[in-house]
């Protein structure tokens, strides 16, 4: 793709999974925001089919751009969040979860836009890319008002690697970036919007707020289809959670859980317990 600044175009937005797909391909992130929502309100309100013969071919890897740089996962350092750099470099961090998950959840309806689902499949879905783009750019509204912004600092690649893994196997995609990746943010978000708030951030703490009220939105989403599925192939979903886990996903899941938004979003105990690392500290 060239480098050069691509402005937001409407007529990128032919089909649901057209307009997915060019959102997807974006490397300028304005864009890709842009995209992502207008092919959401596009798609809620019945003016899109799902798909044509002539929608663009899905890439292996979303448009990024040049910055942040993309490192192995153990190159990002943790620092304390009573500093400013501390809390700008978890910021960053969030602001690429965020970015990940909005090529993600568009990645679902685009790469398995020829699944045989209800319409509502996609419906929930695209609320889900709306919300992350959203996400997306109230940190990085937030990173800006503290002097910096997204692309600053280096970025690891894992959340992506990990969903490629399941890239032909839909139960087994929700079963990874959903129920795993998603449902990990209900566990983390709590305590570190506690511990913005004592540092004194109070407007990232309140974004943080926003983020986990609608992730327990895309972990329901996630739980309703991923059980809708195993219904259908006639198999049990907590045990059918487990094999996919196994078989698609690197390492055990870790403790703590927040039991309680997991299982308000419809993810109860019996699915991940088993699969949690078995020595504590
Ligand atoms: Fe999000
Ligand atoms: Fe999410």
């Amino acid at each position: 793709m060239s480098g050069t600044l691509q402005m937001p175009r409407e007529d990128d937005i032919t089909t649901l999974r057209g307009g997915a797909t060019a959102a997807i391909l974006a490397s300028d992130l304005d864009r890709k925001v842009f995209l992502a929502q207008e092919t959401a309100r596009r798609w809620h309100r019945r003016r899109l089919s799902l798909r044509s013969p002539l929608d663009p071919p899905l890439p292996d890897r979303p448009g990024r751009p040049e910055k942040p740089l993309l490192v192995p996962p153990k190159n990002t350092e943790k620092r304390s969040l009573h500093t400013l750099p501390g809390r700008l470099a978890m910021l960053h961090a969030l602001a690429h979860i965020e970015l990940n998950a909005v090529d993600l959840a568009l990645d679902i309806v685009a790469r398995f836009a020829t699944e045989p689902v209800p319409q509502s499949f996609f419906d929930g879905w695209m609320q889900v890319a709306f919300e992350e783009a959203k996400h997306f750019g109230m940190v990085r509204d937030r990173m800006r008002a503290l002097g910096a912004d997204y692309g600053d600092m280096p970025a690891h690649d894992g959340l992506w690697q990990a969903a490629h893994a399941t890239r032909n196997d839909l139960t087994a995609r929700l079963a990874v970036v959903p129920l795993i990746l998603e449902a990990r943010g209900l566990d983390v978000t709590p305590s570190l919007q506690e511990k913005m708030r004592e540092t004194g951030d109070i407007e990232s703490a309140d974004v943080l707020n926003v983020i986990y009220e609608d992730e327990k939105g895309h972990v329901a989403i996630g739980a309703k289809w991923f059980r809708f599925l195993c219904a259908r192939q006639k198999r049990d979903p907590a045990r059918t959670f487990q094999e996919l886990v196994r078989a698609n996903f690197r390492g055990a899941l870790k403790a703590p859980f927040n039991d309680i938004a997991r299982a308000e979003a419809g993810l109860t105990p019996s699915f991940y317990r088993s699969l949690t690392a078995t020595s504590h500290a």
